[in-house]
């Protein structure tokens, strides 16, 4: 590495690394999550729905092949967008979000919601602003705000109650600096799908102290047991300081469309217009116009939400059996969160899990520092639920031969 290069960049860059000259062990840097599947490890650290099989439903198939035909995809849609994707956005979100915003001004398309998550911060975030960053959650919002220049603080989520939001460790790190609330809901990793009071508390925090909340709710569309899901910028006051941000690729399984929104008001969204072509660029042509079709047609959605289903029960019934391992049931989306403190070191475990078990999860440290001592599984990958299932039984088999090593 040619050191006195990398001394040009700023701090918050110089110090990234990307697997070129480490070993890096997250599942979305570098290549050695893949030399894993190589290997033949049944990948479960990668929140991509039905993940390595192939499930494009069939009429999004038929409408791809008619676009490609139809020869317009080898253009620029304009950088804030298409039209017609905006005009479906627009219905979904009254329907389902009970936002009504206006197509033309208030939804820019992005290449899927990272980049978007990025750039709905970019215009807040500088030099020592600071964002509180519910812990454990999404690691990008760690590191997010670090790139922009800023320093995210861990809010700790009360860990006993399936990690609710706890108003009270929000007041506790509010500074002078504090300029961003960044929420992730339904939470990833811990499922937790906010409660509408625990929201109402918080939009108050926010609006009282004169902050921005940016909202992903990439996971909003797998939700269990009739719970409510509450768009934060519905509540009193928030409409005019949040940015909402939104994917296709969890709940309509459409990960490698790399199709994502934001949602704001005219002053946030006419800055946001005004960039997008230096930071954004523009989104595939193709991908949205296959995405106006999984709008207007969005029943495939149920059929992988029973899939989901189906697999958080099996998930919960095995891993609740296993001494040493503690899960609630997940509230949303195709993960389970699982603490495994008592068995040992999270990142140890995630090796041995490997090793014995042929499975990748994730390290719950990744995920901030309340995250120690936990896994993160991703059980909605593979197509078949049996594959999935296998996997699981594989993994408790391997845990359950760590408590008895341990005397439990
Ligand atoms: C909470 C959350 N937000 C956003 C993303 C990014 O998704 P995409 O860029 O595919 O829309 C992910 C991906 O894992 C995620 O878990």
């Amino acid at each position: 590495m040619n050191e006195s290069i990398r001394n040009k960049m700023k701090k918050n860059f110089s110090g990234l690394q990307g697997g070129l000259f480490t070993t890096v062990a997250k599942a979305d840097v570098g290549s050695a999550y893949h030399d894993l599947q190589k290997q033949g490890v049944s990948m479960m650290g990668w929140a991509d729905p039905f993940y390595p099989d192939p499930s494009i439903p069939g009429h999004l198939l038929d409408r791809a092949v008619e676009i490609l035909k139809g020869g317009f995809p080898s253009h620029y849609t304009m950088p804030i967008g298409n039209e017609e994707l905006k005009e479906e956005i627009a219905k979904k979100l009254a329907r389902e979000n009970h936002m009504t915003v206006d197509p033309k001004r208030n939804i820019i398309i992005t290449p899927g919601s990272d980049s978007g998550l990025l750039y709905a911060m970019m215009p807040f975030i500088g030099e020592g602003d600071e964002v509180l960053v519910p812990d454990p959650s999404y690691p990008s919002n760690f590191l997010n705000a670090e790139l922009l220049g800023g320093k995210s603080i861990p809010v700790p989520l009360k860990a006993d109650d399936n990690y609710r939001i706890d108003i009270s460790a929000f007041e506790e790190k509010l500074t002078s600096k504090t300029k961003m609330v960044l929420l992730t809901n339904p939470n990833n990793p811990t499922t937790t799908v906010f409660l509408r009071e625990d929201l109402e508390q918080l939009a108050r925090f926010v609006c009282q102290h004169d902050l921005i909340c940016v909202v992903d709710q990439a996971f909003e569309s797998t939700i269990f047991d009739g719970r409510e899901m509450i768009s934060i910028a519905t509540l009193p006051g928030m409409e005019e300081r949040t940015v909402s941000v939104f994917s296709i690729s969890k709940g309509m399984g459409l990960s490698g469309f790399r199709v994502g929104y934001l949602v704001a008001c005219d002053t946030i969204m006419d800055v946001l217009f005004g960039g997008a072509v230096n930071v954004l660029g523009a989104t595939n042509t193709l991908s949205q116009l296959m995405a106006i079709e999984a709008f207007r047609n969005p029943q495939f959605v149920e059929e992988y939400n029973s899939k989901h289903d189906r697999r958080r029960k099996y998930a919960y019934e095995v891993f609740s059996k296993v001494p040493g391992v503690k899960i609630n049931m997940p509230e949303s989306s195709f993960m389970c969160w699982l603490d495994v403190s008592e068995l040992g070191d999270s990142t140890e475990i995630v090796n041995y899990l490997i090793r014995e078990a042929r499975v990748a999860c994730n390290d719950g440290k990744a995920y901030g520092p309340q995250g120690a001592g936990c896994l993160r599984l991703i059980i909605g990958c593979y197509w078949e639920d049996q594959k999935s299932f296998d996997a699981i039984e594989r993994m408790a088999d391997a845990l359950r031969g760590l408590a008895k090593a341990k005397g439990m």
